[in-house]
């Protein structure tokens, strides 16, 4: 083949699709649920809006981006996140007030690519807009333990750390740079810079992070205000028998965050990308953005990675394939599928009449559990029901048929 994917890019194609065709529906389920409204914004923004955002001296904008001209000499970008997107929206609605708004779609970061690492990947998030009370924290906190657990990742760990409101965060940035100034010289290289324009991000690098076990910690720089709110989420989250650990050298990678910022990383994937979703509260994005001041936390979760961790189901694509073993009773056939496919199971049959043995290799192929044998027994009401798996067989009432295919 002369053409493939772009590197660090990936065709999500069957059998794989299926999966995240259930993880997806099931996002959309859950959001549905508690309230999310569906909110889609462009592929690509005006590249301040994620300068500014989410900081110019982040990793993000400082390598990751990519960023174009296009033909009326916009500068414009491909989004590497969502949340600043949503709230360019949520201002641009004018609409004000609460919005729940939940979201899902392709994000790009020009990174090297690895397995759980990606150019073009792909985010579920939500957004919770308006709201300034810790509640809002803990529900978003809660909703994206709930997913991840229906997805099926298995073991996680839930890190949580505050950054604190404006002011504690001013009073921390000069204790943690008189730190950083202090040990300037056991810093890596781009350590050395990142302690100037933006200490908090030293306390994130891979190579330093880790050693600064003694750094100050934002815990103990809030004004009483953020402490509050920290306490009231760590007790909502206790409440809701949701456990954690309090990390606090989490900054997250981006520069919006204010008080609650947390983390999901599953214990079945390297260390190195074992993050599954992350969020936080952003109270001045939006002020950022030129807008007036709105309250916002939210959360974004990595699909490819949650699938990563999830292992496959088992499950089958469909649930049956109508094998019609009597010509004469493709019409009846036809309409049973449509009987069943009313009813939620997933049914299949053969574009048109086929040998016996031909439908029943298309079954097969085609990732049925079952097939349905439309033959003899139609006069007296029954089908027979082939087990591919087992290979086990036996007559069903057409009563009963939606009960026996629905069965595992
Ligand atoms: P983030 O931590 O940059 O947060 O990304 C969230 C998740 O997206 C990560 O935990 C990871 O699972 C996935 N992810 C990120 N980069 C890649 C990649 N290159 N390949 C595969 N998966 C990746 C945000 O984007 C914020 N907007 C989250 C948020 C929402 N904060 C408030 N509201």
């Amino acid at each position: 083949m002369t053409f493939r994917a772009p590197k660090g890019t990936d065709d999500i194609f069957p059998p794989a699709s299926l999966r995240w065709r259930r993880v997806l529906r099931l996002w959309e389920d859950i959001t549905e649920r508690w309230g999310y409204d569906l909110v889609l914004t462009p592929l690509f923004e005006h590249t301040a809006i994620f300068a500014r955002t989410m900081g110019e001296a982040t990793e993000i904008v400082g390598k990751q981006m990519y960023t174009f001209e296009d033909k009326g000499g916009r500068s414009l970008t491909l989004r590497p996140e969502g949340t600043a997107p949503v709230v360019r929206a949520y201002l641009q609605a004018g609409s004000g007030g609460v919005q729940k708004l939940a979201y899902s779609g392709p994000m790009f970061r020009y990174e090297q690519p690895q397995a759980a690492r990606r150019r073009q990947f792909y985010q579920v998030g939500l957004e919770y807009l308006g709201e300034a009370d810790p509640g809002a924290d803990v529900e978003v906190v809660e909703l994206a333990h709930r997913f991840l657990q229906e997805a099926g990742v298995g073991e996680m760990a839930l890190e949580l750390n505050t950054l604190g409101d404006a002011a504690s965060r001013r009073q921390y940035r000069d204790v943690l740079f008189s730190y950083l100034e202090g040990i300037a010289d056991d810093l890596c290289s781009d350590c050395q810079a990142r302690r100037l324009t933006n200490p908090l991000r030293v306390l994130d690098c891979k190579v330093d992070g880790p050693r600064l076990t003694d750094a100050p910690r934002t815990v103990d720089h809030l004004t009483a205000g953020a402490l509050d709110h920290y306490r009231s989420v760590k007790e909502g989250l206790a409440r809701r028998a949701i456990s954690f650990t309090e990390n606090p050298r989490l900054v997250r990678g981006l520069d919006y965050y204010t008080h609650t910022v947390f983390e999901y990383q599953s214990r079945r994937l390297e260390t190195a990308h074992h993050t599954l979703g992350g969020g936080g509260r952003y109270d001045g994005l939006a002020e950022t953005l030129g807008g007036s001041a709105i309250p916002g936390v939210g959360v974004a979760i990595g699909i490819d990675r949650v699938l990563l961790a999830a292992p496959p189901d088992g499950s089958a694509r469909l649930e049956a394939f109508m094998v019609v073993v009597d010509p004469l009773r493709w019409e009846e056939a036809r309409s049973l599928a449509a009987r069943l496919r009313n009813l939620g199971l997933r049914v299949e049959l053969a574009a048109g009449p086929r040998a016996l043995k031909a439908q029943m290799k298309l079954a097969d192929r085609r990732g049925a559990r079952r097939a349905v044998l439309v033959g003899d027994g139609w006069e007296a009401g029954e089908v027979r029901v082939r087990h591919l798996g087992s290979g086990d067989e036996q007559e069903v009432k057409l009563a009963d048929l939606p009960n026996t295919l629905a069965a595992p």
